[in-house]
C-alpha cells in the first residue's frame, strides 16, 4: 500500500492529475462548496478566542491539497470580520503531493495570501486540520481464522494477489486488544488497521503545544468498525467516482482507502498528552458550529445570486447526508491542560 500510494512518479498520491474535483475520483466536503470551510472557520475563531487569542496562530494542515480548505477557511474569517485572527494566522500545509503543493502555493499568491505560508511549525499554538488525510495512511489488513490471527499480504502470481501467513508484528494484535476487540473479531472477519496513527500523533503533539486536532473522515469507533456490519473490513478503491471493488487491479491509478479507526486515534493521542473533547458526526459538527448561519448570510447577502444560494444549498445536502459525507466522523482532541478546556467542551 505504501508503494500503490507513494511510490515516487508511479503511486497515487504522486500523481499530476487533481483527484478530489468533480473530474477526480472523488469529492471532499470542502471541494463541495466553500460553506464547508467557512463553517470550519467560526469553530476555529472560538478555539482562538478559548485559547486567548494568541500570535501566531498556526493553522496546520495534513493532506492539505492544492489548498481548497484552507483558503476556504481563510475566507471565512474574512466573511466573518475576523480580521485579527486573519492577521495572527499562519499556514503550514503539510502535502506529500509536489503537483498539488505547487497548486496550493500558487492558489495563495493569488490570493494574495503567500505570505502567511510558512514551511513548518513547531511547539506552536493554533489548529492541527486532517480533513479525509488519515483513511489515506498505509494500513496492514488482518484475518482471523481459527481463532488465530493472520496477515493478508501481497504477492506476485502473474498478476497481485492475496496471501495469509503469520503477521509481520505483533502490533497488530496489540492494537486490537487497545482498542478492546482481541476477542470480538468473527472467524474469518478481515480487518484493516492503521499503525501509523502512533508516529502521525507524535508528530502532531511536535507541532502543537496549545491548540486542537480536528480529524474529519470515514470511520467508526473501534466496536463498531470492528463489528458485525463489516465483516469484510472496510479497503476500498475509488477511481473515477466509481467504487473499484478489487484493490490489486490498476495499482497507483487507484485510491485506496479504509476506514478510520477513532478509538485508536483518541487513545493513543490521549497517550500522548492530547485531550478528548468531542466525537461527532460531520453533520452533528458543522450544525453546532453554525452552518445554517453561514446559509442565511449568503442568503442575505446582495452580490448573492439565485445560482450561488442554490449551489450552496446543494453543497449542505452532500456534507449533511447521513449515507454520504454527514456520517462522516469529527473528532476533536485537545492539546494543553484540562484546566484550560471550557467544561462545555469536555467530551
Ligand atoms: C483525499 S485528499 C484530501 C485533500 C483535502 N484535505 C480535502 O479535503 O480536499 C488526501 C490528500 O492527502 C495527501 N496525502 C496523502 N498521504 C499523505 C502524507 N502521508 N503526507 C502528506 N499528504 C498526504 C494527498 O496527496 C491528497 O492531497
Amino acid at each position: 500500500m505504501l508503494h500503490a500510494l507513494y511510490e515516487p512518479e508511479l503511486g497515487y498520491y504522486r500523481q499530476p492529475a487533481d483527484r478530489p474535483t468533480d473530474a477526480g475520483d472523488f469529492l471532499t466536503a470542502p471541494e463541495t462548496h466553500p460553506i464547508f470551510g467557512w463553517t470550519i472557520a467560526r469553530r476555529i475563531e472560538q478555539m482562538w478566542a478559548e485559547l486567548g487569542r494568541p500570535r501566531p496562530f498556526h493553522l496546520i494542515e495534513h493532506g492539505a491539497g492544492s489548498g481548497t480548505l484552507a483558503l476556504s477557511i481563510l475566507e471565512g474569517f474574512r466573511r466573518h470580520d475576523a480580521g485579527d485572527l486573519l492577521e495572527a494566522v499562519r499556514c503550514v500545509p503539510i502535502e506529500s503531493n509536489a503537483y498539488r503543493q505547487a497548486d496550493l502555493i500558487r492558489r495563495f499568491e493569488e490570493a494574495g495570501l503567500a505570505h502567511i505560508l510558512t514551511p513548518s511549525a513547531v511547539g506552536v499554538a493554533g489548529v492541527v486540520l486532517a480533513n479525509e488525510y488519515v483513511d489515506a495512511l498505509p494500513f496492514h489488513r488482518v484475518v482471523r481464522r481459527g481463532g488465530e490471527l493472520q496477515e493478508l499480504f501481497v504477492a506476485w502470481r502473474d498478476g497481485f494477489v492475496e496471501v495469509a501467513a503469520e503477521p509481520s508484528t505483533p502490533q497488530l494484535a496489540e492494537r486490537l486488544a487497545d482498542v478492546g476487540v482481541a476477542d470480538r473479531l468473527a472467524d474469518g472477519q478481515v480487518a484493516e488497521i492503521c499503525l501509523g496513527l502512533e508516529s502521525w500523533l507524535t508528530g502532531v503533539g511536535i507541532h502543537l503545544a496549545r491548540g486542537y486536532l480536528l480529524v474529519i473522515d470515514y470511520g467508526y469507533e473501534a466496536a463498531e468498525l470492528y463489528g458485525p456490519r463489516h465483516l469484510a473490513g472496510t479497503l476500498l478503491g475509488y477511481r473515477g467516482h466509481r467504487v473499484q471493488e478489487d484493490p490489486l487491479v490498476e495499482v497507483g491509478l487507484t485510491d485506496l482507502t479504509a476506514h478510520v479507526d477513532f478509538t485508536a486515534l483518541r487513545l493513543l493521542g490521549e497517550r500522548r498528552g492530547l485531550r478528548s473533547v468531542a466525537l461527532t458526526t460531520q453533520a452533528e459538527f458543522l450544525v453546532a458550529a453554525g452552518l445554517e448561519s453561514e446559509l442565511q448570510a449568503l442568503q442575505a447577502s446582495p452580490a448573492t445570486t439565485v445560482a450561488d444560494y442554490m449551489r450552496a444549498r446543494s453543497g449542505i445536502v452532500r456534507m449533511l447526508d447521513p449515507r454520504h459525507l454527514g456520517r462522516f466522523r469529527v473528532l476533536t482532541l485537545a492539546a494543553r491542560p484540562a484546566a484550560a478546556i471550557p467544561q462545555q467542551d469536555r467530551g
